[in-house]
């Protein structure tokens, strides 16, 4: 892979390509991992969290968590041990918030797979070691630009 802080771009041509990404980037995990997604609605985070999940053999499929802040999956089979945590922070106030609750403890967590969308409201906070990944999209079409940085 490239030097860390490199951005690779690659190109999604449908929704089923961001989610076979998603799977490939969670065969890479190996300790503890944080995922920044970076992106507008519709973008395409939560299509490439689904395929992350789906990888790691979590049965039930992930629905966008409108409401809820935080979703979390423990792991089996091969992952036994591990918990992947999916933050939706569109709705988050302010990184305060996300202490306030908790949430900054599991950065420290052993064997956690944690991918945040909306990673923007926490930007001050955000753990330094992490891989960025960036969905952009035009209007009316299929095509999603992904950029990744620190992969
Ligand atoms: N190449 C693509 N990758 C991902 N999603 C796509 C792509 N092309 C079209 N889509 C559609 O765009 C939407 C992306 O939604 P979602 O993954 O929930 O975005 P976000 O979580 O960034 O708001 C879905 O309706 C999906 O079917
Ligand atoms: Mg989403």
């Amino acid at each position: 892979m490239k030097k860390p802080g490199t951005v690779k771009k690659i190109k999604s041509l449908s929704p089923a390509e961001t989610l076979d990404f998603g799977r490939t980037c969670a065969r890479l995990v190996k300790n503890t991992t944080v995922f920044a997604l970076w992106g507008e609605l519709g973008a395409g985070k939560t299509t490439f969290v689904k395929g992350a999940i789906k990888e790691l053999g979590v049965k039930k499929e992930a629905v966008s968590p409108t409401f809820a802040l935080l979703k979390q999956y423990s792991l089996s089979g091969n992952w036994k041990g591990w918990t992947l945590h999916h933050f939706d922070l569109y709705r988050l106030k302010s990184a305060q918030d996300f202490l306030n609750e908790g949430f900054g403890e599991i950065f420290k967590e052993p064997k956690s797979i944690i991918l945040i969308e909306w990673p923007e409201r926490i930007s001050d906070i955000l753990p330094k070691k992490r891989i960025d990944i960036s969905f952009s999209h035009g209007d009316f079409s299929k095509i999603r630009i992904i950029g990744i940085k620190g992969l």
